[in-house]
């Protein structure tokens, strides 16, 4: 067992990559903190986990980009375990529109959520890992952490901005054990995914299928999305890495679409 009585927390755990992560960390022997703002969704997918083992899990309601929230989430998680070793900064929305179009609000709530709720997140554990001698941090950035495509103009901001914020908190983090990653991943078919298929057909004026085929995968090695299980194992090698070799990286999880 790699990551056994560790505790992280993953934001967005409750479904996505963010459960299958938690199910990946869980099996590794890490209690899991299911923060997530669907309460819910976060307790069926913490039951099922800890009855799985041989880690365990708990839900705790979360707004990533509510200060008081993040700081209420991540406290429980202390009381309850002492601590927290790794955190996982997943949680995440898409919101597509032309730059012309974008409605501020919605450019706001982007940012709002993946960037501000990285920030957020990684500002409340930082001094529990710094009493604890260390800890790991990893961030979901995407294939838009560097590459741009149309219609994602806030999403492909904030991933970019997350590379950002990680190389910073990997050399503050040097001196305390801290290390912090990127993830990279291509399409997931995930609710977040599955939400754009036809906006985009919609608005680029093609068919469901060209989204998928031309759009999402036109441009990896072998036509397929990238699954759960590629980002979960990805995530559990870099929790569960030793030493300071990979800290400030950004990994590219995506069947061959980038290779940057
Ligand atoms: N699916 C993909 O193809 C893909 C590719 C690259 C990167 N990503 C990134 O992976 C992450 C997870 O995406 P997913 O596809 O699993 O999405 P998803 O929609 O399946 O799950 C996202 C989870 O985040 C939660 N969430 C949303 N807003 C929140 C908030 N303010 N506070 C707390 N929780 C919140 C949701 O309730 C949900 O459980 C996101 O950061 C996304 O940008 C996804």
């Amino acid at each position: 067992m790699r990551m056994k009585d560790k505790v992280a927390i993953v934001t967005g755990g409750a479904g996505g990559i963010g459960e299958a992560i938690s199910r990946a960390f869980v099996a590794e022997g890490a209690k899991v903190a299911i923060a997530d703002l669907k309460l819910d969704a976060a307790t069926t997918t913490a039951d099922v986990l800890t009855k799985m083992g041989p880690g365990a899990a708990m839900p705790v309601a979360m707004d990533v980009a509510d200060e008081a929230s993040v700081n209420a989430g991540v406290a429980a998680v202390a009381t309850a375990w002492g601590g927290v070793d790794v955190l996982v900064a997943n949680a995440g929305v898409q919101i597509v529109h032309r730059v012309e179009d974008f409605p501020f609000a919605d450019w706001k709530r982007v940012l709002a959520i993946h960037l501000d709720g990285a920030f957020l997140t990684t500002k409340a554990c930082v001094p529990s890992m710094k009493a604890r001698g260390g800890g790991v941090i990893l961030y979901m950035g995407s294939v838009h952490s560097k590459e741009a495509s149309p219609l994602k103009s806030a999403y492909v901001a904030a991933k970019h901005g997350i590379l950002g914020l990680a190389r910073v908190v990997a050399k503050e983090g040097a001196a305390h054990g801290i290390r912090a990653n990127v993830i990279c991943p291509g399409f997931v078919k995930t609710p977040l995914v599955e939400k754009q298929i036809p906006e985009q057909a919609k608005t680029l004026g093609i068919s469901e299928e060209d989204v998928v085929k031309k759009v999402m995968l036109g441009q990896t090695v072998d036509g397929e999305f990238t699954t759960l299980d590629d980002v979960a194992r990805v995530a559990t090698f870099l929790a569960s890495f030793p030493t300071d070799a990979l800290t400030g990286q950004s990994i590219v999880v995506s069947h061959g679409w980038c290779m940057s």
